[in-house]
């Protein structure tokens, strides 16, 4: 977000509603989440616009009728609501915490194309879904646009400490100061990094994930025909998410909670997120086996029967 300052000489910044893109003080004022917005005094600037959370669309679109109301909606706040002094726009490819909204397949080029229009960098952030877990080292590879800057983190260090942005030379260029940090470069921290990046590579878990992420989403789409609780199933490679539901498309907030208790009582952990956390979160580690993800699913299958009838 810096870089981009630097690069654009502007200041303000779009971002989605839902987009989590981290706690420190300035990431957390792009964050369109409440419940990790714990800074009181957020930075200004930052104009949220709608994400394209086709399931309970804003605009009460579907897939098939969809003429991208919400980039519409980005173009507008550029034109009327900013002070035509904005840096950047930040979005995950796939927001994680948001409840694993997966953008539909040419979101980000007709967005791009606004962006290109008023010379705005797109920042896509990676940290959730980066590295191999959607089949490809960068889930934005599967919207086939370029953005300007990419930020890492997470899974760069399979768990040590470390993070890292990428950009083009022109934007890389605006950054003439000197620089460093505390922590900045550290070596055993890199050193991991790049063992993890070699073990991606040699072991080819980009095809990994999307081979089992297969597996994964075809038995979560039966679960979904057997039991009515699950109102959508979404997601790419091992990035997958079912979001549970009541009559109406209610969000089935307690039965989540239950179902996570309840898989956890039989040995496994299932992540929770979505605008009302009513999103089972299923990101497991690259190296999952086939026989894990069928255990996992029968299991599911099994607890799911209580709720039979919701
Ligand atoms: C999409 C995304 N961006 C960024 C972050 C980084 O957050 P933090 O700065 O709290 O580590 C996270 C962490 O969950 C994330 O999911």
């Amino acid at each position: 977000m810096l870089l981009a300052k630097l690069y654009t000489g502007k200041s303000e910044f779009i971002a989605l509603n839902n987009g989590l893109h981290g706690r420190t003080a300035l990431t957390m004022s792009v964050t369109g989440i409440g419940m990790w917005r714990a800074d009181f005094a957020p930075y200004g600037g930052a104009h949220f616009v709608p994400n394209p959370y086709c399931y309970r669309c804003p605009f009460k679109s579907t897939p098939e009728n969809c003429d991208f109301a919400c980039i519409e909606a980005v173009e507008n706040t550029i034109k009327n609501h900013t002070s035509k002094k904005v840096a950047a726009m930040i979005a995950e490819s796939i927001q994680g915490n948001g409840g694993i909204i997966t953008p539909p397949k040419e979101y980000f080029k007709v967005l791009k194309k606004v962006l290109n229009k008023y010379e705005i960098p797109l920042i896509i952030d990676e940290v959730q879904t980066g590295f191999a877990r959607t089949g490809k080292m960068f889930a934005i590879e599967h919207y086939e646009i370029v953005p300007e800057v990419i930020t890492m983190a997470k899974a760069l260090g399979n768990g040590v400490p470390i993070a890292a942005y990428i950009t083009n030379d022109e934007m890389a260029e605006a950054f003439k100061n000197p620089s460093a940090s505390t922590l900045g470069g550290n070596p055993v921290s890199s050193t991991a990094g790049l063992a993890v990046l070699e073990y991606i590579e040699k072991h080819n878990l980009t095809k990994r994930a999307a081979v089992l992420g297969d597996r994964l989403k075809k038995g979560l789409m039966e679960l979904k025909g057997k039991h009515s609780i699950i109102g959508e199933v979404r997601g790419i490679g091992l990035m997958l998410g079912a979001e549970l539901v009541k009559e109406g498309k209610n969000p089935a907030v307690e039965e989540t909670d239950l179902i996570i208790e309840m898989m956890k009582d039989k040995g496994i952990l299932i992540g929770k997120n979505g605008e009302y956390r009513n999103v089972l979160a299923f990101q497991p580690p690259l190296i999952i086996t086939e026989d894990d993800v069928d255990f996992m699913l029968d299991t599911l299958d099994d607890v799911l029967k209580v709720f039979r009838g919701n």
